[in-house]
């Protein structure tokens, strides 16, 4: 019944993201469910290279829907094609990819459904260059992969980031500060834009759209005005001021993409500080809280119908193609089309259009 596809292998690589163990658990059972076997390679592509895998069971995947984190393991700095390895004492980055090819065709792996961001599915795609049967599916909190609606792990960020606005909202109101959250999301401003918008923040800044420091006093002194004497400010990690640029917490040299952001929520709190006397202003940086713990209700059943879908388009030798969400539909797209596309916030979209209209400030 399944056709040329006997022995699958399912990776989860990059940051790891709610939903991953509940993608792991529906493709499993999915394939086994049509006779093919499963295996799960450890720490994402590392696993692959290193042959280091376990067969998945039903019995493995059982219980496992609701837990954060992957059940495989993940690593956001094993890309085969650039790998490092010592050679004559020395550290080298060499295309080790073959023998990652190698150790599939040892083990009768026919085809890899690799669980990832944009990081993980560039390297799915050159797989895909190199003939392997793959298929991608989209993982990311930042919400930032082209073609597909929405990436699993999205929605449970936004309820973290959103419960974190609310609860903010107490000591905004208490104290009358202004409370800053400093959300995730790299480059994009998706977390931020939604969590701003439910988690009712008065000023949401994000990458897209270059903030000036001006227009956001001139909002917190129009609600001061008013009688309202605070204010919610949700700002992306990626969020930058005009003229400006982002704010880099780290380098993590050893990453394929090193840069990591954070930090710019603080820098807000000091400016501010100095330029609205009337108030208190307090940064909070909401970090690897939105990444972690149990995947939302939404989550789980995108994730399930995500594991579903990639067996089933492996079943139809759809390989090289990413599962995607249009609408309600479940559909896919080549990883060609997908790699090298990230999905920003249009600044002058219908979300960011309801969100001035209801009196939010993004700082232009
Ligand atoms: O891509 C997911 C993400 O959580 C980003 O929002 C964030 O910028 C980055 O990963 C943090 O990476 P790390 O866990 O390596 O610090």
């Amino acid at each position: 019944m399944s056709g040329k596809i006997k022995k699958i292998g399912l990776m989860t690589g990059g940051g790891d993201c709610p939903g991953l163990n509940a993608v792991i658990r529906a493709a499993t059972r999915t394939a086994l469910n049509l006779g093919i076997e499963v295996i799960g390679y450890k720490f994402g592509y590392k696993g692959l290279y290193k042959n280091d895998f376990e067969k998945l069971t039903k019995q493995r995947v059982s219980g496992i829907q609701h837990l954060g984190g992957t059940i495989l393991y993940s690593s956001n700095k094993d890309n085969l094609f650039e790998y490092e390895v010592e050679e004559d004492g020395k550290k080298v980055k060499k295309d080790v990819s073959d023998i990652a090819i190698k150790n599939m065709k040892k083990e009768g792996v026919d085809a890899l459904i690799i669980i990832g961001g944009d990081g993980t599915l560039t390297s799915a795609r050159d797989f895909a260059r190199k003939g392997v049967k793959v298929i991608g599916v989209p993982k990311t909190i930042d919400n930032d992969l082209a073609v597909t609606d929405v990436t699993f792990g999205f929605n449970s960020a936004i309820n973290v980031a959103r419960d974190a606005l609310d609860r903010l909202h107490t000591t905004a109101e208490s104290h009358h500060r202004i409370m800053i959250l400093e959300v995730m999301g790299r480059n994009a401003g998706w977390i931020a834009l939604h969590s701003g918008i439910a988690g009712s923040a008065d000023v949401i800044l994000i990458p897209e759209i270059p903030y000036d420091i001006n227009k956001i006093i001139e909002k917190i002194n129009e609600r001061h005005h008013r009688g309202k004497l605070f204010s919610i400010i949700c700002v992306a990690e990626g969020a930058v001021p005009v003229g400006g640029g982002v704010t880099i917490s780290k380098i993590v040299s050893d990453s394929p993409d090193p840069i990591r952001l954070g930090g710019v929520g603080n820098i807000l709190a000091m400016e501010l500080e100095k330029l609205v006397t009337e108030h208190e202003t307090r940064a909070t940086v909401l970090g690897h809280l939105q990444r972690g713990g149990s995947p939302s209700t939404f989550d789980r059943i995108l994730a399930t119908r995500y594991g579903v879908k990639a067996v089933e388009l492996l079943i139809d030798e759809r390989y090289g193609n990413m599962v995607t969400i249009n609408g309600d539909k479940m559909s896919f797209e080549h990883l060609e089309n997908i790699i090298g596309r990230p999905k920003f916030v249009d600044p002058d979209g219908e979300l960011v259009r309801t969100a001035k209209s209801i009196g939010i400030t993004f700082g232009d």
